[in-house]
C-alpha cells in the first residue's frame, strides 16, 4: 500500500470528507448556528430578535462590521450606499447581449463579474475607509443590477435608484415601476421583504459563502468572489430550492393536490425526486428561519387579502412529512425556502426571480465572510484529494492506440 501511495504521489495523511460534512474550514466570529437546537445568531443576536426589531441595512452593517450601528452611523451607511447607486452606462450593452430567455441568476452572476471591469482597482483590505466605500458600492450596485435582470426579461426600460427612498422600497420600484406612472409601495410588502432579506443574510459556511471565501482566498477581487457565490447559490440544492419548491407545489396542485403521492415519490430510492424545501445539512431538528417565515406567510397573505391554495398544499405536505417515519428518522424538516416562495408569489414576484431575492439578502453575508477571510490573512483554499486513477503508464503514440 505504501508503494502504491508513493506511485500516486500521496504525501502524509489526508482526511477524506466529501461535502465537508465534518470539516471546519475557518474560525469565524460572524454567525453562530446550533443545528441540533435550531439556533441561529448573527454576531450574538438571535435571528428572532433581528427579524422582529431590526432592518436589513442595519443587519448588513452588523454582519459586515461586527456591531449594531448607532442611529447616526446607520443613517450615514444608508446615505453612503446611495452615493454608489449609479451603474456604469456601458453595463447596459452587456445586458442587451443576453437573450430574454436567460435565467436571471445567470445574468446576475455575469453582471456582477462584469462590475470588476468597471472597478478594476483591487481593494486594500487594510485601508478601513477604502474597504467601507467598497462595501457601500457593492451593496448599492448589486441591488440595481439584480433588478435589471428582471427588467431585461420583461423587456422594460432599466430603472434608476431613487435616493429619497429606502433600500427595500427601491428594490420594489426598480423592479416594478413603469414609465406609465409611479409604483405604489405597499408597507406590508416592504416589511415582509425586509424580514426575508434579514433571514437570508448569512448562514456561516454554506455552499455559496464557502465559495466566496475560497475564490477570495486567491485574492481575486470582491466582485469576482461574489459572482462565484451567485453561481453557487443558483443550484436547486442550495438557493435555487426556493424556485424549485414553488414549481413542485404548482405541479402538485395541477395534479389534483395529492400531497401523499409526492411524499411517496420522495421516499422512493429509485426515484431521483426529492421533496424540495425539506432537509438541511446542519439543521437536524428544525430551521428557525422556517418558523418565522411560516408565520410571515400567513400574515402577508392575510394583509394582502390573498387566498392562495398553494399555501394549503404546502401545509398539507408539511403535516404529512412531519408524521412520516422516513422524514422523521432522517431529521428532514422544512427549511427556510419552503415558505419564502409563497410570500414572493403573493407579492407578484415571478418564480425565476426567487433565487435573485435570496442573493440580495445573502449579499451582506458574502461580504462579511470575504472581509473576515482577508483580514484574518487566511491561506489560499486548496483541498487535498485521494487519487484513484491509473498508476504510471507509458505514452502510446496516436497511430498505435
Ligand atoms: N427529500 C427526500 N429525501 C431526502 C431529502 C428530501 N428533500 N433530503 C435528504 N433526503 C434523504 C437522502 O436521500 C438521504 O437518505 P438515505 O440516508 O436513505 O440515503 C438522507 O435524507 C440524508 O440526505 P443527504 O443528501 O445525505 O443530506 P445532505 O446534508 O447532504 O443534504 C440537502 C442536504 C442538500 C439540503 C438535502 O436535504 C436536499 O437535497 N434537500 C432538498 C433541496 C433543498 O431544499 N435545498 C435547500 C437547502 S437550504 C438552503 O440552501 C437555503
Amino acid at each position: 500500500a505504501i508503494e502504491i501511495d508513493k506511485l500516486r504521489g500521496a504525501t502524509g495523511a489526508v482526511t477524506l470528507d466529501p461535502g465537508f460534512k465534518n470539516t471546519g474550514a475557518c474560525k469565524s466570529e460572524i454567525t453562530f448556528l446550533d443545528g441540533e437546537k435550531g439556533i441561529l445568531r448573527y454576531r450574538g443576536y438571535t435571528i428572532e430578535d433581528l427579524a422582529e426589531k431590526s432592518s436589513f441595512l442595519e443587519v448588513s452593517y452588523l454582519l459586515i462590521f461586527g456591531e449594531l450601528p448607532a442611529a447616526a452611523v446607520l443613517e450615514k451607511f444608508e446615505n453612503d450606499i446611495k452615493k454608489y447607486t449609479l451603474v456604469n452606462e456601458e453595463m447596459k450593452n452587456i445586458i442587451d447581449g443576453f437573450p430574454k430567455t436567460a435565467h436571471p441568476m445567470g445574468v446576475l452572476a455575469s453582471l456582477t463579474s462584469a462590475l470588476t471591469a468597471f472597478n478594476p482597482q483591487p481593494v486594500d483590505v487594510n485601508d478601513e475607509e477604502e474597504l467601507y466605500d467598497t462595501v457601500c458600492k457593492t451593496m448599492a450596485k448589486f441591488l440595481v443590477i439584480a433588478t435589471w435582470t428582471y427588467r431585461k426579461k420583461m423587456g422594460y426600460p432599466l430603472n434608476y435608484y431613487d435616493n429619497t427612498k429606502g433600500h427595500v422600497e427601491n428594490f420594489l420600484r426598480l423592479m416594478f415601476e413603469l414609465p406609465t406612472g409611479p409604483y405604489k409601495i405597499d408597507p406590508v410588502i416592504v416589511n415582509a421583504l425586509d424580514k426575508l432579506f434579514i433571514l437570508h443574510a448569512d448562514h456561516e459556511q454554506n455552499c455559496s459563502a464557502s465559495t466566496v471565501r475560497i475564490v477570495g482566498s486567491s485574492h481575486a477581487g470582491l466582485f469576482a468572489s461574489i459572482s462565484a457565490g451567485v453561481s453557487a447559490l443558483w443550484g436547486p440544492l442550495h438557493g435555487g430550492a426556493n424556485q424549485a419548491v414553488l414549481e413542485m407545489l404548482e405541479e402538485i396542485q395541477a395534479n389534483g393536490g395529492d400531497a401523499d403521492k409526492y411524499l411517496a415519490k420522495a421516499k422512493d430510492k429509485e426515484d431521483p425526486f426529492r421533496l424540495m424545501g425539506f432537509g438541511h445539512r446542519v439543521y437536524k431538528n428544525f430551521d428557525p428561519r422556517a418558523k418565522i417565515i411560516k408565520k410571515a406567510a400567513d400574515d402577508v397573505l392575510e394583509a394582502l387579502g390573498v387566498n392562495d391554495p398553494i399555501l394549503n398544499i404546502a401545509k398539507k405536505l408539511e403535516e404529512a412529512a412531519l408524521k412520516d417515519e422516513y422524514f422523521k428518522s432522517r431529521n428532514l424538516y422544512p427549511n427556510v425556502d419552503f415558505y419564502s416562495g409563497i410570500i414572493y408569489r403573493a407579492m407578484g414576484i415571478p418564480t425565476e426571480m426567487f433565487t435573485v431575492l435570496f442573493a440580495i439578502g445573502r449579499l451582506p453575508g458574502w461580504i462579511a465572510q470575504w472581509k473576515e477571510m482577508r483580514l484574518n490573512k487566511e491561506p489560499i483554499g486548496r483541498p487535498r484529494q485521494i487519487y484513484t486513477g491509473s498508476p504510471l503508464r507509458d505514452f502510446v503514440p496516436v497511430d498505435k492506440r
